[in-house]
């Protein structure tokens, strides 16, 4: 049975990927940054729920400690945040900047970074990240959203680094695009985060080292740069 770690799967695409992967008979680490109040993850099958902030190195530090060495054939580093997607560029703040840096771009690479004796042990050996069509910069047409999409095209050109370091040791890095998801972060409104998941489990359990440093869509396509 392979396993699969998800970070931020308390709701949206990180509750539906721990529900699919699990009910596909995958053992799931599903992190949460309150357990306590994730009890539909911890009711899904083959899943086990461990505290995670992604932003606080004791926290994973801590994950490490729970985990022991336990091998991980994926990763999914999904958890992820979007603030004042609107705001005009006098709006943008300091703190906005530096939080979504911090969060989207700046905790992924932690996380793997800790896990990778734990993906080293494992047969599959995938780190993945959750990026965006909005971190693309030749396909920004709309000048909105500059926190989010600045988070989100650091994330890519951290993991696209992470894929040339770490191919020589059998380590596939590839970052996934969910496609517009009716989650709390879109108010709900895009694809049904059941399809955008389909597609996304399908691309993870082809990838191989030849997708490291890709971006590939929930459904098979790849996202320019
Ligand atoms: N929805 C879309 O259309 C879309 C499109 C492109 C990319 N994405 C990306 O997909 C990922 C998931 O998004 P979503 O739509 O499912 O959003 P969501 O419904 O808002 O869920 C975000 C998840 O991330 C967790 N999280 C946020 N900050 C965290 C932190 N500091 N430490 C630990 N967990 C944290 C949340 O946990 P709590 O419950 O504790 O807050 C929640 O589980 C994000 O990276 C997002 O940028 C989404």
């Amino acid at each position: 049975m392979s396993t699969v770690l998800i970070s931020g799967a308390s709701r949206g695409i990180g509750f539906e990927l721990a529900r699919q992967f699990a009910n596909d008979g995958w053992s799931v680490i599903a992190t949460a940054r309150d357990p306590a109040s994730a009890a539909a993850l911890a009711a899904l099958p083959n899943t086990r729920v461990l505290p995670l902030e992604v932003t606080d190195a004791a926290s994973i530090e801590a994950l490490l400690t729970a985990l022991d060495g336990e091998p991980i054939d994926v990763l999914i580093a999904n958890a992820g945040i979007a603030i004042n997607l609107e705001a005009k560029p006098i709006e943008v703040t300091r703190e906005d900047f530096l939080l979504l840096q911090e969060t989207n771009a700046f905790a992924p690479l932690a996380l793997a970074a800790a896990l990778k004796p734990n993906i080293l042990a494992g047969e599959l050996k995938i780190a993945t990240a959750m990026s965006s069509l909005m971190s693309s910069i030749s396909a920004n047409d709309w000048g909105t959203q500059y926190t989010y999409r600045a988070s989100k095209t650091a994330l890519n050109a951290l993991w696209r680094q992470l894929a040339q370091r770490w191919a020589p040791e059998g380590i596939t890095c590839t970052l996934l695009r969910p496609g517009l998801v009716a989650t709390q972060m879109t108010g709900f409104n895009g694809l049904p985060v059941e399809v955008s998941v389909r597609g996304m489990k399908a691309v993870v359990e082809r990838l191989s080292l030849k997708d490291s440093g890709r971006i590939i869509g929930y459904d098979g396509t790849d996202v320019p740069w």
